[in-house]
């Protein structure tokens, strides 16, 4: 098995859904906290981790937001996403589309050129220092209001080359993708590129509404899909990739056993499947972790894992000329 995982390993691959948030190791939310003068209910990094156990969706989501409160100025939003820069150096990402949630900060006071700004800054030297080329996904919080969205909007104008989609994040049951027609109408208006989560803990409804209202490019999760026959065809049909996150859907109890994961029956049902870490520091895996840990509970085997991880690279928001350049590095590394 342990060649198979070195395989994964060398592998050049592209993350689709990470949250920027999700990626504040528990030492490093200690040494932010203490920078900027903030007190952490716990008394340690180690006791913080033994803390990250949830049974849903929504209580990671409360211990994520409480985390993200140690971010104020824009060195801290730099520092954090340096720190998953050297992770995806680790894991060989070459290429990485990063989401951050700015109403998280915003509505804290933190201005959004500090958010934005370090984040930005950090992805340029990711991408000039270790090689990583990158997009960004402006994420809206779907527990708060569209009103809110359009706010935020607003405030991503002056900063709109910067940024390639917006999407559409946190607590999924009851905030169906309606709520938000009108706010994606106006960002595909503005020439945003769309995706959004659905389908995590939510019914193939959701997913449906993300396509027609949203017309969602790609959709982050859609566990449920499978439920939906009609639904598997067009997602097959119409080629809009899933990016997958088995190991939190694992941590978040959306599956019993990571051997109940839809992710090969996506893939053998002809959906453009793709494999992602989602909130690593928070679910205690980056990206070769969730390669494996899919790869030994379903037997993939390893042209399976190509096909993964070409489907990351097809599904990503770079040029064609681009995503050619990445999947013969796959090759490449793949005849080995
Ligand atoms: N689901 C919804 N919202 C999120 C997640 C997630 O897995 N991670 C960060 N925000
Ligand atoms: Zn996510």
């Amino acid at each position: 098995m342990t060649v198979l995982h070195d395989f994964i390993r060398a592998l050049p691959k592209a993350e689709l859904h990470i949250h920027i948030e999700g990626c504040i190791e528990p030492e490093l939310m200690f040494h932010l906290a203490e920078r900027n003068g903030i007190k952490l209910k716990y008394p340690s990094a180690d006791s913080l981790r033994n803390a990250y156990r949830f049974e849903n969706l929504q209580d990671f989501l409360d211990i994520y937001y409480a985390g993200s409160s140690v971010l104020l100025y824009e060195q801290d939003f730099y520092d954090i996403t340096w720190a998953y820069l050297l992770k995806a150096q680790e894991n060989n990402i070459l290429h990485t589309e990063v989401m951050f949630d700015p109403q998280a900060h915003t509505s804290r006071g933190v201005p959004f050129s500090a958010v934005i700004g370090g984040i930005y800054r950090a992805l340029v030297d990711g991408y000039e220092k270790l090689g990583i080329s990158f997009r960004l996904i402006l994420s809206f919080l779907r527990h708060l209001s569209a009103e809110d969205g359009f706010k935020t909007l607003e405030e991503a104008v002056p900063f709109q080359g910067w940024i390639t989609a917006v999407g559409l994040d946190s607590s999924e049951k009851n905030f169906p993708p309606d709520l938000f027609a009108d706010l994606f109408e106006k960002a595909i208006e503005m020439g945003f590129l769309t995706v959004a989560h659905a389908g995590e803990d939510g019914p193939p409804e959701y997913i449906w509404a993300a396509l027609d209202l949203l017309k969602a490019s790609r959709i982050d999760h859609g566990n449920s899909a499978i439920q939906d026959s009609d639904l598997v065809d067009v997602l097959g049909i119409y080629e809009i990739p899933l990016t997958s996150c088995p190991i939190s859907n694992l941590k978040l109890k959306l599956i019993q056993s990571m051997a109940d994961h839809p992710l090969k029956e996506m893939l053998d049902r002809g959906i453009k499947v793709n494999v992602n870490s989602d909130d690593p520091a928070y679910f205690g895996g980056y990206l070769n972790d969730n390669f494996i840990a899919v790869a030994d509970a379903l037997n993939l085997s390893k042209d399976e894992i190509v096909h993964l991880v070409k489907n990351s690279f097809e599904a990503s928001f770079i040029t064609d000329g681009e995503k050619r350049a990445f999947l013969k590095k796959v090759e490449e590394a793949s005849c080995y």
